[in-house]
């Protein structure tokens, strides 16, 4: 099954409202001055809660067709929970995606991997896309136990899934000891955890969901890195950080072929 790519950009707590949608516009037109085939690639950028509104509303009279999402979403439906967006509030303001259990939620807010794929099933009933974030730290890679430790990663963030919603979503490999370092893992690592993960899915949710699933790799992506990391047959797609916050880079690495 051909699998269309995901370029996404994960922007962090980086832009307010007013320099978002002047990035989202530039991305834009960088791709449209550069005759980007929309389709064959899926692009989106993911923005603090604060500037969802300002985007949409710059997409939508501008007819753009780069997707949006957000970086994080509440596992609760409403109530008492301070400081908490949900997953109705974004799907009104026309995400299409939400990043759950990035490593940076999952170290400072102690999140688990129980709580995330609670959350994943949160973004799906909403119907938007969970991208599911895993990766390990420099120590457990050091040891040579970076496979096994995501595959088991995998197995509890997906425990109770069913294979229909598998195949929906998107998994991002992020080593952790990758992240904003400009430590690239090879195409070769990318490919052994993303292969591994694959492989897990299979063993796990049948062919079909493994066929399907979106895996992206994340970790000091840039425009010169991206075209070897793409090339391997289990990397669907890059989730990116610092390289997104320039419109040009962005627009090179979405434009990898
Ligand atoms: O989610 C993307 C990310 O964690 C990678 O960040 O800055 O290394 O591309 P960066």
């Amino acid at each position: 099954m051909a699998r269309t790519p995901l370029m996404a950009g994960n922007w962090k707590m980086n832009m307010d409202h007013l320099e978002a949608t002047h990035l989202v516009q530039k991305v834009a037109w960088t791709l449209d001055d550069a005759g980007f085939t929309y389709g064959d690639v899926d692009v989106a950028v993911f923005a603090p809660y604060t500037d969802l509104r300002s985007i949409q509303t710059l997409c939508e009279s501008d007819e753009l067709r780069i997707a949006y999402g957000a970086q994080d979403v509440s596992v609760h439906d409403e109530g008492a929970y301070t400081g908490e967006i949900s997953t109705s509030m974004l799907s009104k303001l026309g995400c299409s995606y939400v990043i759950v259990g990035h490593s940076e939620r999952r170290a400072y807010h102690g999140e688990s991997n129980e709580l995330i794929g609670q959350k994943a099933q949160k973004v799906l009933g909403a119907g938007m896309i969970p991208i599911v974030c895993c990766g390990e730290e420099l120590e457990v890679r050091k040891e040579g136990r970076h496979v096994e430790y995501v595959v088991s990663q995998i197995d509890e963030l997906f425990a109770g899934f069913q294979a229909a919603d598998i195949a929906k979503l998107v998994i991002a490999y992020e080593p952790i000891w990758a992240i904003g370092t400009g430590e690239v893992a090879t195409p070769e690592d990318a490919q052994e955890v993303c292969g591994a993960i694959r492989a897990r899915i299979e063993e796990t949710f049948g062919a079909d969901a493994a066929a399907a699933v979106r895996i992206q790799y994340g970790g000091s992506v840039k425009a010169a890195n991206v075209q070897e990391i793409m090339a391997q047959p289990d990397v669907d797609g890059a989730l990116v950080g610092g390289a997104s916050l320039k419109a040009e880079e962005f627009a090179k690495i979405v434009m990898f072929r």
